[in-house]
């Protein structure tokens, strides 16, 4: 069977497929259904210097072939992580990825040193969440600020730092650069796509918050172009999401440029949806007869 093995900013991972930020909680729930320690690895829900209930209800909407959220970041802040819930996912032998949100540039460097002296594998960055008024995607479409988050996470941290970009922007590549520049390791994308869903009877939005991130099956193209684009633009290590349902989803993000993949909305109709991923590709690497995993990153041929 093809070699699966990945190396990610200077980490062995034992497959390419991890869960999205936001998608799989901290895996209590998941881990009801399979063995966490198939994952390449966990990537936890956005953590916050504070606990944060998040928005207000209703803040999911079904779209077709995707959803919207404004779930607004809730978390049980840094600290009660450290303690309750990391403890839980290193019982499993898979990575394991904490993504931080902070209110101001301080927030990140202090959430990634207490995170990385905890011993999380990555910290991914998000610059780029779009339902909250401080922080998030305020970061992220500037790549001066992107440029100084990076910076002072890359001062405080002990272990490779991945920043998560957001797709609003004009040009995500120059995002990227700005990221890579700065000294992260890796970069993360995309994040979900800002929209809006009305209720034609009441007139009103469906979300609480008014508007959202559109995520699932609708975003793979989008996805796939802005994978392409940042592999063009940097030469750190890329993790592609946006869409991903199936194996072959999976092989497109990792030949536009990707060197591994995160399964995100899709856990929410299919819970084990990352081990079908990671079936897929090696069932696809097989009948191509192809060896290694790492011979797809970026392999797709132009016209
Ligand atoms: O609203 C949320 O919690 C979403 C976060 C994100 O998309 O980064």
């Amino acid at each position: 069977m093809a070699d699966l093995h990945v190396s990610f900013a200077g980490i062995a991972f034992k497959n390419p497929v991890l869960t999205a930020s936001g998608t799989f909680g901290f895996g209590r729930e998941y881990g009801e259904y399979y063995d966490l320690s198939e994952l390449g690895g966990v990537c936890v829900k956005g953590l916050t210097a504070a606990p944060r209930l998040g928005n207000p209800a209703p803040r999911i909407a079904e779209t077709a072939m995707g959803m919207l959220n404004s779930v607004g970041l809730q978390n049980p802040g840094v600290d009660e992580f450290i303690r309750a819930e990391l403890p839980f996912l290193r019982r499993y032998d898979t990575r394991v990825i904490a993504n931080i949100s902070g209110n101001t540039v301080s927030e990140y460097g202090e959430m990634a040193a207490k995170l990385s002296d905890a011993g999380v594998d990555i910290i991914e960055v998000n610059v780029s969440c779009p339902n909250v008024h401080a922080g998030g995607m305020q970061f992220g479409t500037d790549p001066r600020a992107v440029a100084e988050v990076t910076r002072e996470v890359r001062r405080n941290s002990r272990v490779p730092v991945m920043i998560k970009l957001s797709p609003n922007v004009t040009d995500i590549a120059e995002i990227a650069r700005a990221a890579e520049g700065a000294g992260a390791d890796a970069v993360s994308l995309i994040n979900t796509l800002l929209g809006m869903k009305i209720d034609v009877n009441t007139r009103k939005p469906v979300l609480a918050n008014n508007t959202g991130g559109l995520s699932g099956a609708a975003v793979l193209p989008v996805a796939v172009k802005m994978v392409w684009q940042v592999r063009n633009a940097v030469s750190i290590p890329i993790l592609g999401m946006g869409g991903i349902f199936t194996g072959e989803d999976a092989v497109e993000m990792l030949l536009a440029g990707a060197d591994m993949v995160a399964v995100g909305t899709a856990n929410f109709t299919y819970p084990d949806a990352p081990l079908r991923v990671r079936d897929g590709i090696a069932k696809y690497l097989d009948a191509k007869k192809i060896r290694s995993v790492t011979e797809l990153s970026g392999a797709v041929e132009m016209h």
